[in-house]
């Protein structure tokens, strides 16, 4: 499983219900990529250190040929999209995706930042429209190949675009976020483990639901051989925002809350449930917004592969 963290029977952020609002499904599954996309902006933010390192040893491999151009495949956002183009800056970067307000978010994003002449975006549904992304040096999948049905195929279709020596980085696996500790004072202790098991049922359910869905053993390095890809290593990049934590962190992390209590709280028990009602409850002292013992931590692991 990966810490998208955005996984589960998901209903409108913003007004607890359903889709019936008017925003589109998008790419077979039941993810509302335009509700999430606030929470990705942020969660891509705050790792903004971690991307920047990973982005960095890319950078540095030995033997890879300069970085010309650059697909970010599933790019939501466009956080990480920018912060390759400033990290590569002789590349061109797109940004490719299926949902137009994230590429629209990107593309403001770019522009801010003074960016706009090398992030361009392009709007495409994976992994059938792939090809139309064009060759490139670099390809970077960040917690986007999980949700295609057939990841074989696909990481085929990424290892077919690559250009002589050009690298594949697949951001998979690391570890689930971590923000409060074992016990919080009140309710059951160990409730963030207790969200991660229903997580990674709610991961399974949105992988079985894609189509195409293939069952596939997650061994990165064999796949990418299988592929034509040379493995070229792992690696895992931390973040970790020890408590107190800053409010934008804070605001994150209780949008992260607000949104599992949301999607998962059906499938958690009474006692569970009123515990994060409190915790979501700017006023309740012993709340999110006022506790002084909420940390973020999680791990993001990095799959390097090069075309010979
Ligand atoms: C979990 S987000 C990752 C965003 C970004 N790469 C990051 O790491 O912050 C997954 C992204 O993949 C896109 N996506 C998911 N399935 C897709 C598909 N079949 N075709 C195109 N885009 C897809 C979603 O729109 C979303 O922006």
């Amino acid at each position: 499983m990966s810490n998208d963290t955005v996984h589960g029977h998901h209903h409108d952020s913003s007004h607890g219900q359903r889709h019936e609002s008017g925003h589109a499904r998008h790419h077979g599954s039941d993810l509302d990529w335009d509700a999430i996309g606030p929470l990705l902006e942020k969660n891509a933010e705050l790792s903004t250190g971690q991307y920047t390192e990973a982005a960095r040893w890319i950078a540095g491999l030995p033997g890879a040929p300069e970085v010309r151009r650059v697909l970010d495949i599933g790019s939501g956002p466009g956080v990480v999209a920018c912060l390759l183009a400033e990290v590569f800056p002789e590349a061109e970067v797109v940004a490719v995706d299926g949902t137009p307000a994230l590429l629209e978010r990107t593309r403001d994003r770019a522009k801010r930042l003074g960016l706009g002449d090398r992030v361009t975006t392009l709007h495409a549904e994976l992994p059938d429209e792939l090809d139309r992304a064009g060759e490139a040096d670099l390809i970077w999948a960040g917690n986007a190949l999980h949700h295609m049905g057939d990841q074989r195929s696909a990481l085929a279709g990424f290892a077919g675009l690559l250009r002589p020596g050009g690298t594949l980085a697949l951001v998979e696996g690391g570890l689930q976020p971590r923000h409060l500790p074992r016990d919080i004072g009140f309710g059951r202790p160990g409730l963030e483990e207790r969200l991660d098991v229903i997580q990674a049922e709610t991961f399974e359910q949105m992988r079985a639901d894609l189509p195409g869905t293939k069952r596939e053993t997650e061994n990165w390095a064999a796949l990418f051989t299988a592929v034509g890809l040379a493995p070229q290593g792992t690696r895992s990049f931390l973040l970790d925002l020890p408590a107190p934590l800053t409010e934008a962190a804070r605001d994150h992390v209780i949008d992260n809350f607000t949104r599992r209590h949301e999607s998962l709280g059906e499938r958690l028990d009474a006692e569970d449930n009123a515990v994060l009602d409190r915790l979501t409850d700017p006023e309740d002292p012993a709340g999110l917004n006022r506790r002084t013992d909420t940390f973020l931590l999680l791990a993001r692991t990095f799959h390097l592969g090069r075309k010979a």
